[in-house]
């Protein structure tokens, strides 16, 4: 057969993905166990397996990983009465090949599962602008990979017109949406890793490579940062004795929007595989339906007790003493505190201050921005008016509807109870327990960096001159609740 002679380094491209965020997983220790098995048991379905060795294929099988996603377009398996249920939830993007990653389409979920390629940050750009892929951390994390394929597909131009290109790729992708840090935060880490390769002279392929460990290492880190989040959460929910804990969330904080555990829901989640009773209420979260639409297929995949309610019947249940708590995602965490999420959440933080209910936002500090100042300083951005106008292709509002349509709204600091990140639960003034809790954070990464560096040396050093990725076994034990 003839065609192009193989390129042995593209089946390298990637080839620890996989592995890295299984192995990562398995950092996680306590109630988060659990989540991590079936968690990595749906991400071994999604991710496949023919980058994992065989230590990194046991740790992620489960019985349940029978509980295939199909791929491609067509309907979810119906669940037959008397087979397993499909548990844990599903990470939102998998790779096809060193080159195509697959993201899950959420505007087709839950009626259809759909996976659409990306190839490009000009790919990544459109499926982040158009929603197929939504959640502060995951754009982050296609947006971070996006650029690493970008990199891989100008790894054989001169260096000059790489630099130009990386540059449109990066412009690209932090334009596709203004509110969730993660997204800039993320694609000026790769960037840099493009920028300090070519600059030490490296190869369009070094250079690269650089670019896919660090997208392989903002993924890895957040699957180790939102199980450190979820155990934090889990001590920091409000006691009620015997009874099953009520807890309301907004829009979608699981997996799909964050990869693997999530953040609210990930602290849902923990409680409930800690044999705690867990009843959740799910605002539907209009106009785009991320609640009604995701997290109530994310929570009846994880066998979670909940109850899809509209969002304009939040502040009766709670008048109604039927909330014990409320939990909420964040797109960005300013300085002082002021948070930015979808839009409700300023409308439920008011009315939880009013009944005396504990208002938790979730986050990672990859969602925390020092640079802004305050909540008034972070970009809103507004959504096209057909999301309000048109529901799952059904108009509901006259032609010529005039339409205001902010995706997200802020919280002020004042009406937080606490922000549980990856270093523990933080409590006002929020202004330094975010500074003091982003330095451990760089204290932990540097010992996990330090580990990581001398177990490369002694497997025989990294490539020269490119910084490699931290080992999973390096990386630090879940941090404790202030
Ligand atoms: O517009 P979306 O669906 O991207 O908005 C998502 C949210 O507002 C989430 O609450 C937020 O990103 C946190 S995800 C852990």
């Amino acid at each position: 057969m003839s065609g192009p002679p193989p390129d042995p380094s593209r089946r390298r491209f990637f080839r620890q993905f996989a592995g890295d965020v299984a192995a990562s997983a398995a950092q996680v220790v306590g109630a988060v166990t659990a989540i991590r098995d079936q968690s990595a048991a749906e991400a071994q379905t999604l991710l496949g397996t023919a980058g994992l060795g065989s230590a990194d294929r046991a740790a992620v099988a489960s019985p349940n990983a029978a509980t295939a996603t199909e791929t491609g377009q067509g309907a979810l398996p119906p669940r037959a009465t008397g087979q397993p249920m499909p548990t844990g939830f599903r990470t939102p993007f998998r790779f096809e090949s060193d080159a195509v990653l697959l993201v899950i389409d959420q505007r087709a979920l839950p009626e259809t599962l759909i996976e659409i390629p990306v190839r490009s940050a000009q790919e990544g750009a459109r499926v982040i602008r158009s929603m197929a892929v939504r959640g502060a951390p995951a754009i982050g994390q296609v947006a971070a990979i996006s650029m690493a394929l970008s990199g891989w597909l100008a790894r054989n131009a001169p260096s000059p017109s790489r630099r130009t290109l990386m540059a449109t790729a990066a412009q690209a992708l932090t334009l596709a949406r203004p509110t969730a840090v993660n997204l800039g935060w993320a694609v000026r880490r790769v960037l840099a890793r493009h920028e300090a390769a070519d600059a030490a002279g490296a190869s369009g392929l070094e250079a690269a490579t650089a670019m896919r460990d660090e997208a392989e290492r903002i993924v890895a880190e957040a699957t180790d940062d939102h199980g450190r989040l979820a155990e934090a959460g889990l001590a920091a929910l409000p006691e009620v004795g015997d009874r099953e804990i009520r807890i309301l969330t907004h829009c979608n904080t699981g997996p799909l929007a964050c990869g693997q555990f999530g953040t609210a829901l990930g602290i849902v989640q923990a409680a409930h595989h800690a044999g705690r009773p867990v009843h959740v209420w799910v605002d539907e979260t209009r106009p785009y339906l991320q609640g009604a639409r995701l997290t109530a297929w994310e929570l009846d995949q994880a066998g979670v007790p909940h109850t899809l309610i509209p969002d304009v019947a939040a502040g009766s249940l709670m008048a109604a003493g039927e909330v014990d708590a409320i939990l909420v995602g964040a797109d960005r965490v300013a300085a002082n505190g002021d948070t930015a999420n979808k839009v409700g959440t300023y409308a439920l933080a008011v009315l939880a201050g009013h009944h005396g209910i504990p208002f938790y936002v979730c986050a990672p500090l990859s969602s925390v921005d020092l640079a802004t100042r305050d909540g008034l300083a972070i970009p809103i951005e507004e959504r096209p008016a057909d999301e309000v106008t048109v529901i799952r292709g059904q108009r509901i509002a006259p032609l010529g509807t005039v339409v205001r349509n902010p995706s997200f709204d802020v919280t002020p600091a004042a009406l937080i109870s606490g922000i549980v990140t990856d270093e523990g639960v933080l409590r006002a003034p929020f202004g330094p327990a975010l500074e003091a809790a982003m330095a451990r954070r760089e204290a932990r990464r540097a010992g996990t960096d330090a580990a990581a560096g001398a177990a490369t040396q002694e497997a025989g050093g990294p490539v020269a001159g490119l910084p490699s990725t931290p080992t999973a076994a390096a990386t630090a034990a879940p941090g404790s609740v202030q």
